[in-house]
């Protein structure tokens, strides 16, 4: 960051005759984080010249100048050879002053019938809405990534758990579409979000509008905006649009944090249902032996800045009156910080998931040791006409006995069972086998394989629409 000397010009210097405290400049600055704009400033500025030439605010020469100042700064940008100052503030003013620099006085016709503030709307608009496609691309990749690995585990049996006691049987793959399901919901949050960043505050100027014939209808078509906001007072005051992004971020980290809770739990030594790829693990300084889940562990973790940065930005907004104020400036860093976490956060996860390795023969054991086909036993004696609660009962009591006996339920003989009902026969065995309880499930939604298979195929069509 070069804060070069530029004479301490200011461009709203002209009602002041005190220089700016050096300190106050550094503090009401934002150019060292705003930068990351600078594209889309740039975009916005173009397609702005170009309406105030359709209109004739600007001649179509000085347009075209002003537009070609532009694009050189942007190449200039990309290659390093800009210097940031950060006595001019922010992204829009370094810019803005650079182009007078480069085309002279044509360059300070470009802020004609616009204001920083819808400027900044507009810019944080841009820069989300792509933001938010780039998210959407690392979204689909880890559905891709459950997919393939779930139709490889169609037939491996693991534990279901309810309050992380072994309950049913279930297909590894019915859980892995589990994962998958929120992670639609979350394209879908996305997409919706979406349809209300992509609105043109431009034209707000200031906070009233402007008296320039100004278009904001082809602004809009310029920029790609589907609608124009539509109160100029809301459209450079409305953060809604970020906050609502915040929201979405935080509930894909906090599915990726259950998701990240489950790894580490079932790569831990007392259950080794999966490995995870060595090149997702670190080791320890001290302990030779350990493998550590930290790209799990460290989604997990940073999940809190991403709900930090949610309640943040509901803060910054709760005590504002209209329209815009400064406390806006502090809606980036919340804003950055999420897009950068939550998209970090599904890259990692989508280049890790293929990196899965799965101890079928533990989950298989484990599925064995919790009496997991119990509720099986209870309904083969509903259908065999006993009511549903004197059935459970039943059930309960055998369970106490093959705990004492140290057996499954499977284990146990036929003679051993009748004490419990006589209405049990030799038929019995076969529910409670764990590929008969899994199989039984087989409605839309349920974990039999031929219910999954199919669940699988559904998600494939909806990643590819
Ligand atoms: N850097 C400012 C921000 O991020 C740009 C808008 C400044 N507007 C103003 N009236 N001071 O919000």
């Amino acid at each position: 960051m070069a804060n070069e000397d530029n004479g301490g010009y200011k461009p709203w210097g002209g009602r002041f005759t005190a220089p700016t405290d050096a300190f106050v400049e550094l503090f009401t600055s934002s150019v060292l984080f705003d930068q990351r704009m600078y594209a889309h400033d740039i975009q916005g500025s173009k397609a702005h010249a170009r309406m105030l030439a359709k209109v004739g605010v600007l001649t179509q020469a000085e347009a075209d100048q002003i537009i070609n100042g532009l694009d050189e700064i942007h190449a200039d940008i990309e290659s390093g050879k800009f210097e940031w100052s950060v006595s001019l503030e922010d992204v829009h003013m370094n810019i803005e002053a650079r182009l007078t620099q480069k085309i002279g006085d044509v360059g300070k016709k470009l802020h004609t019938g616009r204001s920083r503030n819808d400027q900044v709307a507009t810019d944080m608009r841009l820069y989300l809405r792509d933001e938010i496609d780039e998210i959407g691309t690392q979204l689909t990749r880890l559905q891709t990534a459950l997919l393939d690995l779930a139709e490889k585990e169609i037939d491996t049996i693991m534990p279901g758990f309810t309050h992380l006691q072994v309950a049913q049987p279930v297909s590894f793959a019915h859980h892995l579409m589990a994962w998958f399901e929120m992670l639609q919901r979350d394209g879908a949050r996305l997409k919706d979000c979406r349809v209300r960043v992509n609105s043109l505050p431009l034209g707000a100027a200031a906070l009233a509008g402007t008296s320039y014939p100004i278009d904001r209808a082809f602004t809009a078509k310029e920029l790609g905006f589907e609608a124009v906001c539509e109160n100029s007072l809301d459209a450079v005051s409305d953060r809604d649009f970020i906050i609502e992004f915040n929201f979405v971020a935080s509930l894909i980290m906090t599915h990726l944090s259950r998701f990240s809770e489950e790894l580490i739990i079932w790569m831990s030594q007392q259950f080794s249902f999966i490995d995870i790829g060595d090149a997702f693990c670190t080791g320890s300084s001290i302990m030779p032996q350990k493998k550590n889940p930290d790209v799990p562990e460290l989604v997990r973790g940073k999940t809190a800045r991403v709900q930090g940065n949610l309640v943040s930005m509901l803060t910054l907004m709760k005590g504002q009156p209209l329209a815009y104020n400064k406390d806006n400036q502090e809606d980036k860093e919340p804003l950055f910080d999420s897009i950068d976490t939550v998209k970090a956060s599904l890259r990692v996860f989508a280049d890790m998931v293929p990196s899965i390795t799965v101890n079928r023969d533990n989950m298989r054991a484990a599925t064995m040791k919790g009496f997991s086909t119990a509720t099986d036993l209870a309904d083969y004696l509903v259908r065999k006409s006993l009511p549903f609660r004197d059935a459970h009962e039943v059930v309960g009591k055998a369970v106490k006995y093959a705990i004492e006996q140290k057996k499954d339920l499977a284990e146990l003989s036929l003679d051993e069972m009748k004490q419990f009902s006589d209405i049990i026969e030799q038929d019995v065995f076969g529910v409670l086998t764990i590929e008969g309880s899994m199989k039984a499930r087989n409605h839309i939604g349920g974990t039999a394989p031929e219910q999954v298979k199919q669940a699988i195929a559904r998600g494939r069509k909806h990643i590819s629409n």
